[in-house]
């Protein structure tokens, strides 16, 4: 069980002003912010990031998506990381998500879902890879 995951505050909950309030709940179930930063994705980094779903029919609407204004990846700590915030953010459609997650509270429809999680520990590695360097993680807690 590793005790990482990468979140991602993506381009309509930035641009509908939700940001403060997820990092708040974020903060508040017991996660712990490693690093964090608002940045504009280029195609290449969108389709690099989501390339596991590059047959996928949605694969080119989801790029448009992403590139579409600023997001923030955050790089978060907590014990059980991957498992937990992804019940903290609900299922991928809001229509189905528990109420008081994140994606209910704050989402629209599948595609436009407000924040992404990781779905494993091999993935959290490789997407806090995606977007931070080593100093960048070390630089922030020594615990
Ligand atoms: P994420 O990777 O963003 O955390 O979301 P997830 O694991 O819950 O869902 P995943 O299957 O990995 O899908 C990645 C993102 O693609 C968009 N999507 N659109 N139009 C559609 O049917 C559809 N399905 C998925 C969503 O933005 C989803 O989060
Ligand atoms: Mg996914």
């Amino acid at each position: 069980m590793s005790n990482k995951t990468l979140a991602i505050i993506k381009p309509d909950a930035v641009g509908n002003g939700y940001a403060g309030e997820i990092i708040d709940k974020i903060i508040k179930a017991g996660f712990k912010i490693k690093a964090m930063k608002m940045v504009r994705l280029t195609r290449a980094s969108a389709e690099g990031f989501y390339a596991i779903h590059k047959e996928r029919p949605f694969f080119g609407e989801l790029v448009e998506y992403m590139t579409s204004g600023p997001c923030i990846p955050i790089a978060l700590e907590k014990e059980n990381a991957v498992e937990d915030y992804r019940k903290l953010i609900g299922a991928t459609d809001p229509a189905k998500a528990e109420e008081g997650t994140i994606r209910k509270l704050y989402a629209k429809d599948i595609q436009f879902n407000a924040v992404h999680g990781s779905d494993s520990d091999e993935n959290a590695e490789k997407e806090i890879s995606h977007f931070f360097s080593r100093d960048e993680l070390l630089n922030n807690y020594s615990e």
